[in-house]
């Protein structure tokens, strides 16, 4: 009797400890914080994200911050204490993510770094996108397309490395500008990367700034048809306006189609996503991470990257990259037909 009991014993502790290591019961579970879902970029991250995972048999479990930095450091503790295997992060602020970093190397669970650096960090991980190039194709298709004039820009939200990667592609381009006469006449950052903030801004520079404008340097779709809308609104007629985008989403190729945002540099969020996901498995398998060809300095140390390449989108190639090549369906992009 008392060896059943101690047989009933272990068994408790044994599914005690199984159940506090990883309570999904999954090979491989990976907690999944994100700052935000309300734009469609993201949604596309995530619907990839979760697809891949499904094939490899891997959990997510998903945690939204609704943009609030402190909720991501707590939903980084809720799936730490779950017994994730490793955290994936698109971090709400780029230094203070850096708390997550530091709590899931408490509990030895890797941090990779998805999509936005995180600063200041002993970080594992970055899978990311090639963002100065992002910003230099913005002021390369400007130049390429505005012979002489008035240029405003909108970075993104300054707490995010994204913007200030961008901006620094926007710097290593700016002879072009200065080359056709085009004046910066308005630079700003944009609180959140949000539609209602460009799209304020944007009205106040029209209501002050007298002269035309003729072109926006918007960093992403939002920002781009934010400043659409109040251009529009201050008389300016459809396409008048040379105005760049970031992310090439459905409402980009809306915008683009009723002549408001003029391109959009896109970026391969599939590979992104699959190829985070892959990472993940690979690191917790203990299996050889050989496609980390780059690094990037988040302040505190070199970082291992992976670093996919932006490609400017258009009227001229928008049929064969986002429609041939399955982003969106026909119907999606041709609304009105
Ligand atoms: C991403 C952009 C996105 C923005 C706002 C940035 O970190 O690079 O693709 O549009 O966040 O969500």
């Amino acid at each position: 009797m008392k060896r059943l009991l101690n047989l009933g014993l272990l068994l408790i502790i044994v599914l005690t400890f199984f159940s506090c290591k990883n309570q999904t019961g999954s090979d491989v579970t990976i907690g999944f914080l994100i700052h935000s879902t309300t734009s469609s970029r993201w949604q596309m991250d995530i619907s990839y994200v979760e697809e891949r995972a499904a094939e490899v048999g891997a959990t997510i479990i998903l945690k939204d911050a609704g943009g609030d930095e402190n909720m991501q450091l707590a939903q980084a503790n809720e799936l730490l204490e779950m017994g994730v295997d490793a955290l994936i992060v698109v971090a709400a602020n780029q230094n203070t993510a850096a708390g997550i970093v530091r709590e899931a190397h408490d509990y030895n669970v890797p941090v990779i770094a998805y999509d936005r650096l995180i600063k200041n960090s002993d970080l594992d991980y970055l899978v990311s996108f090639e963002y100065e190039r992002v910003g230099e194709l913005m002021v390369e298709y400007v130049a390429d397309n505005v012979e002489n004039g008035n240029c405003v820009i909108l970075w993104g939200d300054a707490s995010d490395a994204n913007a200030v990667f961008v901006k620094k592609g926007h710097e290593n381009a700016m002879n072009l500008l200065k080359k056709n006469n085009i004046k910066t006449v308005y630079k700003t950052f944009i609180e959140d990367w949000t539609y209602e903030n460009a799209y304020h801004q944007m009205n106040t520079i029209l209501d002050f700034y007298p002269e035309k404008i003729d072109a926006v340097i918007a960093c992403n779709d939002p920002l781009g048809i934010g400043a659409s809308d109040a251009l529009r609104e201050h008389g300016y007629k459809p396409g008048e306006v040379i105005i760049t985008g970031q992310d090439a989403t459905l409402e980009f190729v809306h915008s683009m189609l009723d002549g408001g945002i003029t391109m959009s540099v896109g970026k391969p969020i599939k590979e992104l996503a699959y190829g985070a996901i892959d990472l993940v498995v690979k690191i917790v398998k203990e299996e050889e991470t050989s496609s980390f060809d780059k690094t990037v300095n988040n302040g505190r140390k070199d970082v291992p990257a992976k670093l996919f390449s932006p490609y400017i989108i258009d009227e001229t190639n928008f049929e064969k990259i986002l429609i041939e090549g399955d982003v969106f369906t026909r119907d999606q992009v041709f609304i009105d037909n």
